[in-house]
């Protein structure tokens, strides 16, 4: 399968990458064709023109590859740490630039744009994995546990993603080496559970 990874996390010694690096080698030992994108370390540019809105828009080469790939992958791997509920900001503009009209979506036929979404995603399998310092039932109880709205919403709802997976590792402030090891058999188990050879 085609699998697109998508990692938001600055620094190369996070636990974040540790957890891309580990999806992206299990993928490949089960045969397939990864994509992986370090969104900081390749510098993708967040910001959106103006220009870019219209939906036949003239796009930059660089934004052209990324939806071309995210148009043709048949899974996503999305790997971020949570920050303020959200993703890593450059991640945000990967989804305003990327999760495009036309290429993750489009309207019915007459639709003047406050219709419904139609998915246009062939992707079968979305996994987002998360790091969080929040506990998970505060994340919940007292936040709401945005990023699990924000993602369904985006990929399996809007997108036409046919299944979505997400998981949220922590306390990672916290966390010992033992457990980081633990956690990433666990990272190794969800994608070859998600994407068998
Ligand atoms: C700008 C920023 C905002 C953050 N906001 C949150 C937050 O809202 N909730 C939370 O649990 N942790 C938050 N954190 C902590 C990160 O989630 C945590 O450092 C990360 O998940 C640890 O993974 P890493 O070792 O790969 O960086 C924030 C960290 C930064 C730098």
């Amino acid at each position: 399968m085609k699998i697109s990874v998508i990692l938001a996390h600055p620094d190369q010694a996070s636990f974040n990458h540790a957890i891309a690096v580990t999806a992206v080698e299990t993928l490949q030992q089960q045969g397939h064709e990864v994509a992986f994108h370090d969104l900081y370390k390749e510098k993708f540019p967040p910001v959106i023109p103006a220009s870019e809105i219209p939906r036949n828009a003239v796009l930059p080469r660089i934004i052209s590859i990324h939806c071309k790939e995210i148009a043709e992958a048949e899974g996503i791997i999305i790997v971020h740490p949570n920050w303020w509920g959200q993703p890593p900001a450059i991640l945000k503009g990967w989804i305003d630039r990327i999760l495009r009209p036309g290429v993750a979506y489009t309207f019915a036929e007459g639709d003047n744009g406050d219709g419904e979404l139609i998915g246009l995603l062939k992707v079968h399998e979305v996994i987002v994995l998360n790091t969080s310092n929040t506990p998970a039932d505060r994340e919940m109880t007292k936040y709401g546990d945005p990023l699990e709205s924000l993602w369904k919403n985006n990929m399996l709802v809007s997108c036409g993603a046919k299944n979505f997976y997400r998981k949220t590792f922590g306390v990672i402030i916290t966390s010992t080496i033992e457990q980081r090891k633990q956690w990433l058999s666990e990272v190794k188990e969800i994608t070859t559970a998600h994407f068998p050879a």
